[in-house]
């Protein structure tokens, strides 16, 4: 059976950049505190009327380019987000009119900060069962919007920030020795509501009411210590699980990129699965936690700066709102 391969990459991130002192005006707060409980110095957010387009759209205009191709040599779109323009159409019918590329598939998945690994999922299953050749993938997300920026709220506005992150993929002959190895993905739905936006929701008429605005249900809520326990744990069972299962040994393993959460929770991913320096990639430093979009944002600054180079064993893996968590090796 064919394989599939990543063949281009791209991001795109807001101009806005929004400085740990920047947040400390806006609520309590501090600069060391964000740094020691994050490592997050400092993020992009949208300024008003900026769209999922305007992040996607770059991204994936260079993903493109990257892979040599035209946005009119696409046969589907996976827009993975959780944080939609509209309730509905999704973002990918809003990035196939943008692209021009005709009237191909544009298929929105929800699963938060999971969202490129599954997205990935997807796409790989496309192109090897021969349904669609070349694919355009895009993790974004505009979280700023959804923050409640008081310091209520600052558990989570300090995270979470906005960019896109794409990627093209296509087929390979297996003989190559490349492309998309294998996944490991899961959902735990008793505790969904550890991470999620209660309103708006169908199951309330209206969709949003008065009240609901008034204590806050249209925010991001997270019980972030829950989060972070699962996270340190799920992520590196199902790395691992990926590796074992694509057979291989972490030793074999060039590049882990770790879905940018937290810096401690990279750390401890690191730690548990007894990894160097250079086999992991961090910058959730310079972006804050941008959701679907970190894992495909990081991927791309590791093939232009050359971390990520052709043969490698990568390995990516998410854990979030859900609980959703995967994982994918990639031979790059
Ligand atoms: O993308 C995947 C989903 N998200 C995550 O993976 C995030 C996972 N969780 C986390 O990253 C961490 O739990 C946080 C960064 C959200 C919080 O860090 P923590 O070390 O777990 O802090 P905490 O929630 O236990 O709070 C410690 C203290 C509390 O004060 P008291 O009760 O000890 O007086 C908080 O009220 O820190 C306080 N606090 C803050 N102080 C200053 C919470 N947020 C802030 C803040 N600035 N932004």
């Amino acid at each position: 059976m064919r394989r599939s391969a990543i063949l281009g990459t791209g991001f795109c991130v807001p101009d806005r950049v929004v400085t740990n002192d920047d947040l400390a005006g806006l609520m309590d707060t501090s600069d060391q505190w964000i740094r020691e409980r994050t490592g997050i110095e400092e993020r992009r957010w949208v300024t008003e009327g900026q769209t999922s387009v305007d992040l996607a759209l770059p991204a994936a205009r260079q993903a493109l380019e990257a892979a040599g191709m035209q946005a009119t040599d696409l046969d589907a779109i996976v827009f993975a987000t959780s944080t939609p323009d509209h309730f509905c159409p999704g973002n990918g019918v809003y990035l196939q009119r943008a692209l021009g590329a005709g009237h191909l598939p544009a298929l929105d998945i929800r699963t938060q900060c999971s969202g490129f690994v599954f997205g990935l999922s997807v796409a790989d299953a496309w192109v090897r069962a021969g349904q669609f050749e070349r694919i355009l993938l895009v993790g974004e997300e505009i979280q700023s919007t959804g923050m409640d920026l008081s310091t209520a709220g600052r558990h989570t506005a300090v995270i979470f920030a906005d960019g896109a992150g794409a990627a093209v993929l296509g087929p390979v002959p297996e003989d190559e020795d490349r492309g998309i190895l294998g996944f490991d993905l899961h959902t735990d739905g008793d505790y969904a509501e550890k991470l999620w936006v209660d309103a708006p929701g169908s199951m309330y008429h209206p969709r949003i009411s008065e009240a609901q605005l008034a204590r806050g249900a249209q925010w991001l809520q997270m019980d972030g210590r829950d989060v972070f326990r699962h996270a340190v744990t799920k992520m590196p069972e199902s790395a691992t699980a990926a590796v074992t299962a694509a057979g291989y040994t972490w030793a074999d393993v060039n590049l882990l990129i770790p879905h940018q959460a937290n810096l401690r929770i990279s750390e401890a991913v690191q730690k548990s699965l007894k990894l160097r320096d250079d086999q992991v990639y961090n910058n959730i430093m310079r972006y804050g936690n941008t959701t679907s979009a970190t894992i495909p944002i990081a991927l791309d600054e590791c093939v232009r700066s050359g971390r990520l180079k052709r043969g490698d064993l990568l390995v990516l893996t998410a854990f979030g709102s859900g609980f959703m968590w995967g994982s994918c090796v990639i031979r790059w």
